[in-house]
């Protein structure tokens, strides 16, 4: 396979098992690249890209703009402080204003679920969802099974628990679609209230102890506690969490194997992990950063190569 079966990335939902081979494929290119001393290629040259941030964003707004720009794509920056949005102007109206001006695909990041799909089917341009809400973050998940089968070779048949708020966590149910795509097995711990009812009707599993759960698995992705999204209170304090769901060293030495720590960033140190995990030689964080970089470079290029013109 050679192209993409969608012009957008709106959810690993969307995609075929190929479109993740060959994302990856044309992944491991662009790190080749990244890594040069020279790391910018002509591939985009003459497309220009808006990126539209209607929700907060530090790591991930910088890491596709890099992208972008390693590519030599044409770049325009939209964050909706800043903008005519808070004078009242519809989603729509924002977005043709942007496209007018010729713009060839969106990266759209919105606190509202399923902002990405409506806005791909109102307008010409190719759409990359950015995290719509909790609902989806589909370059975080490629990112991190990339960043699984660097580590440990492959992502089928690995094990994978993802532990903390999954309810809250559009990271969680990327992941969740993207692994089981991909062949891993899939465990998901933390405190009942921070799992969704019938999570198990995705075919993953569920496990309330921490030290059982990462007995099990190969990889433990962390998640962070969401306490922006929370409208009530869902554990009795952060303490408590940290004591029942952190993950320490001492965790980590006890274990019967040696297993990889992800974190999609950013990280409460202290709650989800400690510091020493951290910045230990277990966790492939930065790792995930990096490879964020590369793996947006290759959907971008791939999306764009459909585009008609
Ligand atoms: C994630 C997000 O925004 O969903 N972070 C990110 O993309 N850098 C995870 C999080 O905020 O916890």
């Amino acid at each position: 396979m050679s192209e993409l079966s969608v012009n957008h990335l709106l959810g690993i939902k969307y995609l075929k098992e190929d479109d993740v081979q060959l994302i990856f494929q044309t992944a491991d290119q662009f790190k080749e690249v990244i890594n040069r001393p020279i790391k910018k290629v002509p591939s985009l040259r003459d497309i220009t890209i808006a990126n539209l941030f209607f929700e907060n964003s530090t790591r991930t707004k910088l890491s596709f703009e890099l992208a972008e720009k390693r590519l030599s794509a044409d770049v325009v920056n939209f964050s909706e402080s800043q903008s005519s949005v808070k004078k009242g102007e519809t989603l729509i109206d924002t977005v043709q204003n942007i496209l007018s001006m010729k713009v060839d695909m969106v990266v759209m990041r919105h606190p509202s679920p399923g902002a990405p799909i409506f806005l791909s089917k109102h307008i010409d341009a190719s759409v990359v969802n950015a995290g719509d809400g909790t609902h989806e973050h589909p370059t975080q998940a490629l990112l991190d099974c990339y960043s699984i089968r660097e580590r440990l070779g492959d992502v089928a048949g690995k094990k994978v628990v993802i532990v903390g708020d999954v309810l809250h966590s559009r990271v969680a149910l990327s992941n969740i679609f993207a692994l089981k795509l991909l062949g891993a097995e899939v465990k998901v711990c933390g405190p009942k209230t921070l799992l969704p009812k019938h999570i198990e009707s995705l075919g993953v599993g569920v496990e309330s102890n921490l030290k059982k759960a990462l007995e099990w698995c190969d990889v433990a992705n962390m998640l962070r506690v969401q306490n922006e999204r929370m409208v009530t209170s869902y554990f009795p304090s952060t303490r408590e969490y940290a004591m029942q769901y952190g993950l320490t060293m001492d965790i980590l030495r006890d274990l019967s194997k040696e297993i990889v720590i992800m974190h999609p960033g950013p990280i409460n140190r202290g709650v989800e992990i400690t510091s020493e995990v951290a910045d230990s030689n277990y966790a492939i964080i930065l790792d995930q950063v990096e490879n964020g970089v590369a793996v947006r470079m290759a959907v971008m290029y791939l999306l764009a190569s459909k585009i008609k013109r």
